[in-house]
């Protein structure tokens, strides 16, 4: 039994071919990085635009690395929720399209969920009851997750989600978009501890995240207090300090907080998905904690943790229960 998973709730257009085993076929990713790039963050209808273009011929490439036709396809899964409401548009459209032509059933997935599903995936056997962190450009969230379907959130960011604050100080930095992987590969040359940033909530009992503070704490680092008239710094020994010495505190805020929801909720898993759990100190740190609480770590490969319709695949426990969507499906671009 076929599935395609389609996603188009941020900036990347993606379609993926999986069975009911859960193996994954096809995973094609069109990226419009270098669209947004020019304006240091994610249009949104400059997305949804792209969507139109790159969609269908996307779902069709799937298909041939799946080696499959259309009409092979049994089941059409979707990301409608939660995401830039024009960008998840495109894609429910073109699956509510695509199920009425072929008389398939409809499934719509929650994005969110689906990136702890990408834990699942890449681990190929029950990761399930675990923690959940979901990391990326939108959200910073804890849940506990005792199945797949069934997840209750534990707390969440009261303000920028981190993978937002690294796209922000990449922009005070100079470093360009997406922001993630270039304060990464600036961080590699600096001195995390040449700046003691503020790791908001740490030590508080508390499963909660706030990085604006973090983000303000790093311009007023990087520029004084002449923020309005500041260049970017140039290359240099303190502005890789400042990257290292900011992703250090992102890194010990996730990290800690994990190790409290573990705790909390004595739980021996942590599934980590989302843009951020790319990042490669915040993995070590991960195991390293997950290996002295004694937990079971899984984070997927890269092209598992960022956007991607593979992770779509949380349809198949969906189609198992027979929560098949209404014709009617709607983009929610606000639901977790
Ligand atoms: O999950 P994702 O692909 O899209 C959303 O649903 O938001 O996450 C994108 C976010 C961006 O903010 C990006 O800067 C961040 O993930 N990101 C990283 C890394 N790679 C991507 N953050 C830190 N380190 C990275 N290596
Ligand atoms: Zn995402």
């Amino acid at each position: 039994m076929y599935f395609i998973g389609i996603e188009t709730s941020c900036d990347e257009t993606a379609a993926a071919v999986f069975t009911d085993e859960l193996r994954v076929l096809s995973n094609v990713v069109a990226s419009q990085t270098d669209l947004h790039a020019r304006f240091g963050g994610v249009v949104p209808e400059i997305a949804s635009r792209a969507h139109l273009r790159n969609l269908l011929p996307v779902i069709d490439e799937a298909l041939s690395r799946a080696g499959i036709g259309l009409l092979d396809v049994g089941c059409v899964a979707v990301h409608h929720t939660p995401g830039l409401v024009g960008a998840l548009l495109v894609g429910v459209s073109a699956a509510k399209m695509l199920a009425l032509a072929l008389g398939v059933p409809l499934i719509g997935v929650n994005h969110i969920h689906g990136h702890v599903f990408a834990c699942r995936l890449a681990a190929e056997r029950d990761i399930f009851p675990c923690v959940g962190l979901v990391v990326s450009g939108g959200h910073t969230a804890l849940f506990r997750c005792d199945s797949a379907l069934s997840l209750t959130m534990l707390g969440g960011t009261r303000d920028d989600a981190a993978g937002e604050a690294f796209d922000k100080v990449a922009a005070i930095l100079g470093l360009g978009f997406p922001g993630g992987p270039a304060v990464e590969r600036e961080a590699a040359a600096g001195d995390p501890t040449a700046f003691r940033f503020p790791r908001t909530f740490l030590d508080e009992d508390r499963l909660e995240f706030s990085f604006s503070g973090l983000k303000t704490a790093v311009l007023y680092a990087c520029h004084g207090q002449n923020v309005a008239k500041a260049a970017p710094p140039p290359p240099g020994k303190k502005r890789a300090d400042l990257a290292a010495s900011f992703q250090e505190a992102v890194v010990d805020v996730l990290v800690g907080k994990c190790r409290q929801a573990l705790r909390r909720s004595g739980l021996g898993r942590l599934a980590v998905g989302g843009g951020v759990s790319a990042n490669k100190l915040l993995r070590a740190r991960l195991a390293e904690m997950c290996s002295a609480e004694r937990a079971e770590l899984f984070i997927p490969p890269l092209t598992l943790c960022t956007d991607n319709a593979a992770m779509a695949a949380l349809a198949v426990e969906k189609w198992r229960l027979g929560e098949f969507a209404p014709p009617d499906l709607d983009a929610e671009p606000n639901t977790i």
